[in-house]
């Protein structure tokens, strides 16, 4: 995993809970905490980073994801202002992932293995985002796609309609935007 990833969880972990608690998982997980942007580190490290973060936050691994994709979409906006500029919506936002986001990421951090989301738009609005990733960072991605409702200000309901986790082949991702219903 790129060493921006570890950053973003640092930025993250700082902001809300003090320099203190960064060092504190940095010990628990042992790990030496030193990470460059560009520089690429074993996934087990970040799986450390977020054991750790769970047992001292009192969270499941799982709700630690989410937490830190949600609370690193304003930072992602801050550094990487371009992406967003060119979207009046989550929606369409979100929908550029594949074809834009994380292709520029790829060129920009080289090595980076970005996963890749099946859509499917409905007639209502919603969407419907398979996600498939040995990763199995499923909650991070929820949590990046609640993020970006935050940013632009929309209401966004997330069903985590089927996950590796409980047992199905891939994660499948529901999102409505519930003042789009048709009733
Ligand atoms: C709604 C929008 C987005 C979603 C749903 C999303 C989802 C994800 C997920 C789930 C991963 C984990 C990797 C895996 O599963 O194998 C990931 C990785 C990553 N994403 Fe995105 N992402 C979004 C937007 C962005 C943006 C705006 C950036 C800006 C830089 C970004 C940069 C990255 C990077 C650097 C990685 C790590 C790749 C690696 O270390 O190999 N993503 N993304």
């Amino acid at each position: 995993m790129k060493g921006i990833v570890f950053n973003l969880l640092q930025d993250v972990v700082t902001q809300h809970h003090g320099e203190d608690v960064w060092d504190d998982l940095i010990d628990a997980a042992g790990v030496d905490g030193v990470y460059t942007s560009a520089g690429s580190y074993s996934d087990d490290e970040m799986a450390a980073l977020v054991g750790a973060a769970s047992d001292k936050l009192g969270l499941s691994q799982s709700e630690v994801l989410r937490w830190f994709g949600q609370q690193a979409m304003p930072l992602l906006a801050k550094h990487y202002p371009g992406f967003f500029e060119g979207h009046a919506s989550a929606r369409s936002f979100i929908l550029s992932v594949n074809d834009i986001i994380h292709v520029e990421v790829r060129k920009l951090y080289v090595g980076a293995e970005c996963p890749y989301f099946h859509f499917q738009e409905k007639a209502d609005g919603s969407l419907s985002m398979d996600y498939r990733s040995t990763r199995r960072l499923c909650a991070l991605g929820q949590g990046f796609v609640e993020g970006t409702g935050v940013h632009y200000g929309e209401a966004i309901d997330f069903q985590h309609a089927q996950c590796i986790d409980r047992g199905d082949a891939a994660c499948v991702f529901h999102i409505r935007w519930p003042q789009l219903a048709v009733s």
